[in-house]
């Protein structure tokens, strides 16, 4: 179950990143990406890929190793034998049904978790230790099913959620404000998609909340309503936009899913909005969101509840709702 009971304390020597070894599953755009990103950030010492297509993974496999030579110290390897996961400190699931222009994340829920019918427990025989990051869409929902396909504790199996989504707010937010997106902390909550929450009460840019802003920096309706709810808008459509226009999106949930994989193989104890099975969280139970979490080498150690307004509450709960109604309709 999710620790709870985690009391955040002196860290001990991070992990041990000699011996750590990163399991790709899927070949496809995102899977490709976030194996290079993990590379070149020396995320890992070992990346392998895993695909059923054998000459795409073997090509993203080996079009990657032929740069290890400009990267941090790392290996990469591909194959269509799920024997190339055994052992993986971290499995990371991209495997999926590929949204198409127009689709809602939502729309993919049944092709999906049918694959995770078969690939979970296969990845679970090879990687019973490892720490699972479901970045299959919809990740709420699937993280759900592949929590309980997998019998694995829920601190070990999590969905990559809505980093994604807030390293979009953070990049809106710092453009509008013209600060470094490094000192803009937001958090997006709730479902990775259309009625993802924006938590703008607990906001902060440096030392400044966020809805004070304008007013303690002079710049009057920097981030007014209006704004924040333009900005609110551009982040949920994103995806959409990018799908339309190149057909998938891969570099920032690439890059979004290697920080929560370095999260997890320093046992940074990171704050991160990964979407983890919540039981009675703010009066929700029984679903899969994303909430700001501490994630370390054991997974999801505590996930922390933020002030939210009156407004950011019932928005969550409709999300939870939202959510668990796709879940239940395909039996979990
Ligand atoms: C996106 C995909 C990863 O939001 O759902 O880009």
């Amino acid at each position: 179950e999710p620790t709870d009971a985690h009391v955040p304390g002196p860290r001990p020597p991070g992990g041990d990143r000699r011996r750590s070894k990163v399991a790709v599953v899927g070949a496809g755009a995102v899977g490709s990406t976030l194996a290079y990103a993990c590379l070149v950030r020396g995320a890992a010492r070992e990346v392998v890929l895993y695909d059923v297509d054998r000459a795409r993974v073997e090509a993203e496999a080996l079009d990657i190793a032929h740069g290890v030579a400009f990267t941090p110290m790392g290996t990469v390897d591909g194959s269509d034998d799920v024997e190339i996961c055994r052992d993986a400190d971290v499995v990371a699931i991209t495997a999926g049904a590929k949204q198409k222009p127009g689709q809602s994340r939502l729309d993919l829920a049944g092709a999906t978790i049918g694959i995770m019918r078969d690939l979970v427990p296969r990845l679970v025989a090879v990687a019973p230790e490892a720490t699972v990051v479901m970045v299959a869409n919809p990740v709420d929902v699937v993280t759900y099913a592949g929590l309980q396909i997998s019998g694995l504790p829920a601190t070990r199996f999590f969905g990559s959620g809505t980093v994604l989504d807030s390293s979009r707010l953070r990049y809106l937010v710092a453009r509008e404000c013209g600060v470094a997106v490094q000192n803009v902390h937001a958090y997006i909550a709730g479902e990775h998609g259309d009625s993802e929450v924006p938590l703008w009460s607990s906001a902060v840019i440096g030392a400044v909340p966020l809805l004070e802003w304008g007013r303690r920096t002079g710049a009057e309706g920097v981030l007014d309503r209006a704004v924040r709810e333009r900005i609110t808008e551009e982040v949920v459509s994103s995806a959409y936009r990018i799908i339309e226009g190149k057909g998938a999106t891969n570099y920032a949930i690439g890059l979004a899913v290697t920080r929560i994989i370095e999260a997890v193989l320093r046992d940074e104890r990171s704050i991160l909005p990964v979407s983890t099975r919540l039981e009675d969280y703010l009066g929700i139970s029984g679903v899969c969101l994303s909430v700001p979490c501490i994630v370390g080498k054991d997974g999801v150690l505590r996930r922390l509840e933020p002030d939210v307004s009156d407004d950011e509450l019932a928005a969550l709960r409709r999300s939870a709702e939202k959510v668990r109604a796709v879940s239940a309709q395909f039996g979990f």
